[in-house]
C-alpha cells in the first residue's frame, strides 16, 4: 500500500511502525504508545497484537477501510484491533461479535467512549441470531476467531450480511483448523472452499509478527 493512500485514511507509516490518528482522546486502549503532533493524537498499532497491523507491515495491498465504512467484525475480543479500525472509520459502524462474555465486557466499556462501536454477544456460527442487529449490505467482514470451521462461518455471515463486491479478511490459524495436517494442505483446502464464493485478492503469511497465521483478502462475488 502506498504511504499516501494510508495517510489519506488517517494512518502514518514510519519504517516498520504504523500509527492511527485517534479522534477519540488520548487514553490508551491496551499498552500502545501514544503521542500528539500538529496533525492530532496518534496511537501505535502493534503488529504482534493485531493481525491487521501485521498485514499492513507485510505490504498488504488492500485496505478497504475509510471514514464511512460499515464493518462486521467476527471475534472482536476486547477490541484491540477494532479500536484502530474505529480510529479510521469514524463515521461508519463496527459491529463486533464475540462469544466470550468476559472479553465483550471490556469491549462494551470501549464502546461507551466510541460511538461507532456496536458490541454483539453471540456465536458467529449462528448469524441468524443477530440479523436483527446487524444490517444487510455491510462493506467489509473481518474474521479472526481461530475455529475449526472458520471458513464455513465466514461464508454463512457473508451470505447474510456482506454486500456484493464487498471485502472480507479471513485471519486463518492453520492449527485451529487441523493440528495434525501440514499447513500447506490446510491452505489449499481453504482456498478451494473460498473460491466458490469469493475472489481471492491476496493471501499472505503474517510471520514474524503472528506465528502460524495466514490472511486471505477476499471480494464477495
Ligand atoms: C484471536 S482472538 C481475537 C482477537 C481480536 N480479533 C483482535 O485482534 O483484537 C479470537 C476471539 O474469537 C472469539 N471467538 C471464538 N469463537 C467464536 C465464535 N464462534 N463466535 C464469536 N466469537 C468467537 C474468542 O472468544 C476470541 O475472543
Amino acid at each position: 500500500m502506498k504511504k499516501n493512500t494510508l495517510q489519506e485514511k488517517g494512518l502514518k507509516l514510519e519504517g516498520k511502525r504504523v500509527f492511527t490518528r485517534c479522534p477519540w482522546g488520548d487514553a490508551p486502549i491496551y499498552d500502545e504508545r501514544i503521542f500528539a503532533d500538529s496533525d492530532g493524537v496518534w496511537r501505535e498499532w502493534n503488529p504482534y497484537r493485531s493481525k491487521l497491523a501485521a498485514y499492513i507491515l507485510k505490504g498488504g495491498e488492500h485496505f478497504p477501510f475509510s471514514r464511512s465504512t460499515t464493518l462486521l467484525y467476527l471475534g472482536v475480543a476486547q477490541g484491540t484491533t477494532a479500536s484502530h479500525i474505529s480510529d479510521i472509520c469514524t463515521e461508519g459502524r463496527i459491529y463486533g461479535v464475540e462469544i466470550s462474555p468476559e472479553a465483550i465486557r471490556k469491549f462494551l466499556k470501549l464502546a461507551e467512549r466510541r460511538e461507532n462501536l456496536y458490541p454483539v454477544l453471540a456465536d458467529a456460527s449462528r448469524p441468524e441470531l443477530y440479523a436483527d442487529i446487524v444490517p444487510p449490505g455491510v462493506d467489509v467482514i473481518y474474521q479472526d476467531i481461530a475455529q475449526r470451521t472458520q471458513v464455513e462461518i465466514l461464508i454463512k455471515n457473508a451470505e447474510l450480511f456482506l454486500k456484493r463486491g464487498g471485502y472480507a479478511f479471513l485471519m486463518l490459524k492453520a492449527r485451529s483448523v487441523d493440528v495434525a495436517a501440514p499447513p500447506d494442505k490446510i491452505y489449499a483446502d481453504v482456498r478451494r472452499k473460498l473460491v466458490e464464493v469469493f475472489e481471492v485478492l491476496q493471501e499472505r503469511s503474517l510471520k514474524p509478527y503472528q506465528k502460524d497465521h495466514r490472511v486471505f483478502v477476499l471480494r464477495y462475488r
